[in-house]
This record gives C-alpha cells, structure tokens and sequence, in this order.
C-alpha cells in the first residue's frame, strides 16, 4: 500500500514537470488605430496578429504570446507615454513593441530603460531612437538609409532638386541625408521647406517647389492618406507634365495607397527597403498569405513588414529562453537576431547600435497587370546600416 503511494506520487511528480503550466509571455503593442493615419497602425496590427497565428509552432512547448494592443490615435507623445506606462506596470508587460511614430517612440524610450523592458521599433524611423534607451531594437528603417542613397542616384540623374518634408524626427533626416547625398555628388538644392505633420494643405508647398523650377522635387511625408495627397498635389499642379520627377523615401508610394492615387505616381522614384511587389520567394508566401487572410484587396506595406519581422524577432528571443523572458538576455539574443529570409531580402540586427540592417532598392511605380506597383529595378547597396550613426559615430 505504502509503496503504491509513492509511486503514485513520483508520477504525479513526473506529471507536473513534463506537462509545466501554461506560461504567457505578454507583449504591449502601441499602435495608430484611429484618426486620419489608422491605417498605419492597422497594417502593423494585422501582420502581429497573422504572424502569431501562422507561428504557433515556433514557441516552445506550454509557452503561449499574449498581445495587449493599446491605440495612440496619432503622433500623440503624451498618449503614448503614458499607455507604455500602465502596459508595463499593471499589465506588466515583458516587452514594448509597435511605435508607429518617431515622438511617441522618444517619449516611452525613458520607461523601458527605467523599467528595463525591452522596447521593438516595429516603425518609428528617426536615427537617434535607438540612442535613447540600450532597450531599444528596430527592425523597421530609418530616414537615413533610403534617402541618403536617393540623394547619391539623383546627383548623377538631376542637376537641381527642391527638398519637401513633413516638420518632424523623420523629415528632418529624410533632409539632411538626401542633401548631404545630393550635393556631396554635385547636385544643387534650389529650395526647402518643412511641411506640418497635422492637416496639412499640400497644394501651396509643391507650388514653391514648382517656382523654383528644379528637376527634380524630394518629398517626405509620412505614408498613408498624406503620401496620396501630397501625390494628388504634385499631379492636380501639373508638375509630372512639367517634367519635374518626384523622388523620395518609399514612404511617398507606399504600396496600399498606390489604388488610392490614380495614374499620378507612374515613374515616381524611390528608394526604400521594402516594396509589396518584389518577387523574392519570401515575399511571394508572404503576400499570398497575407491576401489569403485579409483578401485579394488587401496589401501590406512595409510598416507590415516591420511588425512581421519584429515578432520573428521576439519569438526568436522567446525560444531561446524557453519563455523564460530576463530583460539583459533577452536584449543580448535579440542583437544576433539575423533572417536571410525576410521578405524584404536579409536582414540582421547591428549588435553595436541595435538598428536593423538591410538591403536598399530603387524602385520605380509601373502599371503591371493594370496596377499600380513600386517595380524593384536594382539594389542600390546591400547590408546597409543607419548612416547616420556611422557618419557621427553614435551607437
Ligand atoms: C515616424 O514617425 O518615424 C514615421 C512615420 C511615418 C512614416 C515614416 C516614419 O512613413
């Protein structure tokens, strides 16, 4: 009797240790979900939530991901701060991630170095983010990476070009790196001028830039509904017709605004990380699983990409500790983080300033098929790292 007790009991012991309790590992995601830019943050929403469900696999045993999404309604600091704030103390996330934009990105940096919670920039592009907490790892892009070789083409294709951008983090880079690109090639600005984030009227900026009769006009604005209107701009003014090309970052032709903007952007140059109609097997199965999910309308765009590759990103870090998620290690394992196989090409972590490395395109808008798409005709650098933290020597 006694003896058939124990054994019952060094089962029910085996039992416990083979079948661990569920363990969820929590993540806060701060989003654009409403007002005039909630497509921003949807298209990084719906790549979270079709990414954990089609890597259920990836997690360990009894491991589970919980996602608390919390809506910044917009380039909102405040907001964002203080929903980073309540995510990490009363839903006591164990990581931040999403950051649609650069101020809100800025202002939850402070918390996740305090709290020490590793924070994933799955958008937010100005240079000096990831500067502002050892925390921080961005898998999106920064300014700097597209427009500075956009700068280097143009100088060898344009002889003037007038600078249009947004009045904020990332404008500000998108201007300094194509000018520096631009001149440093020989190529002379005619004119610059900074555009507001909120409402703005794009018409009365790109007729300056149309005075000032350059070759080329530069814009940055941030991508959504501001990419198709400054586009609609740049056509109702006639600029195309006058020979003036529009080039920029790729957020001016982001891909799921391209059916909202007509005939406009045919021939639009860009330079940019990622584009929905790059044939790379990675991106096939990513597109064809993405439609599959959301329907044959639905594109993502490259902020999409930069959720998706941000949870493979988390998940790597999470299997690695089998759920057993330490801030420290967590940060070590996600500055290895490589995949050949993004759907944006290969792309790695830079283990010295936590910024994502990857390959820049030049792309060009062509109508295939009867659509709209940003056609990759060369790769203009591989393996690129932010230049900016290189150029000043910041980690
Ligand atoms: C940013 O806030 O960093 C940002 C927003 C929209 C973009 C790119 C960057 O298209």
């Amino acid at each position: 009797m006694r003896h058939t007790t124990k054994s019952a009991v060094v089962i029910a012991l085996l039992l416990c240790a083979t079948q661990a309790p569920a363990q969820t590992v929590k993540i806060g995601s701060v989003l654009t979900l409403s007002g005039p830019n909630a497509t921003l943050g949807e298209n990084m929403d719906r790549a979270i939530k079709l990414y954990m469900k089609l890597h259920q696999d990836k997690l360990p045993p009894g491991v589970k991901v919980e996602v608390i999404t919390r809506d910044d309604g917009g380039p909102n600091p405040d907001k964002a701060k203080q929903l980073s704030q309540e995510l990490i103390v009363r839903d006591k996330v164990q990581f931040l991630a999403g950051m649609t934009w650069t101020p809100n990105a800025m202002s939850s940096a402070p918390l996740s170095t305090e709290a020490k919670v590793p924070m994933v920039i799955m958008n937010a592009g100005t240079s000096v983010i990831t500067t502002m907490s050892p925390y921080i790892v961005r898998t999106s892009f920064t300014l700097w990476q597209s427009s500075l070789p956009m700068g280097t083409w143009a100088a060898k294709k344009f002889k003037t070009a007038y600078v249009a951008v947004s009045d904020f983090g990332p404008g500000h880079d998108a201007q300094a790196a194509f000018v520096k690109g631009f001149t440093d090639g020989g190529g002379k600005i005619v004119g610059e001028v900074r555009i507001p984030l909120a409402n703005p009227d794009f018409v009365p900026f790109m007729q300056r830039a149309k005075d000032a009769k350059p070759d080329a006009i530069f814009g940055f604005v941030p991508a959504g509904k501001q990419a198709t209107a400054i586009m609609k701009a740049y056509g109702e003014l006639g600029l195309g017709k006058a020979g003036v090309k529009f080039i920029g970052p790729g957020d001016i032709t982001t891909d799921e605004e391209l059916p909202n903007m007509g005939d406009v952007p045919l021939g639009v140059l860009t330079v940019f990380h990622y584009s929905a109609a790059a044939d790379r097997p990675a991106n096939k199965a990513f597109i064809a699983a993405w439609k599959k999910e959301y329907g044959e309308n639905s594109t993502p765009s490259f902020m999409s990409v930069g959720a998706w590759d941000g949870m493979d990103a988390i998940y790597y870090a999470i299997r690695e500790q089998k759920g057993n998620i330490d801030p420290d290690k967590t940060m070590e394992l996600l500055k290895q983080y490589k995949n050949a196989n993004s759907p944006r090409g290969p792309i790695s972590i830079d283990p010295e300033t936590r910024d994502i490395v990857q390959n820049e395109y030049l792309r060009e808008v062509r109508k295939v098929g009867g659509k709209l798409e940003n056609v990759e005709l060369e790769t203009v650098q591989t393996a690129v790292k932010d230049p900016w933290k290189i150029i000043n020597n910041k980690k």
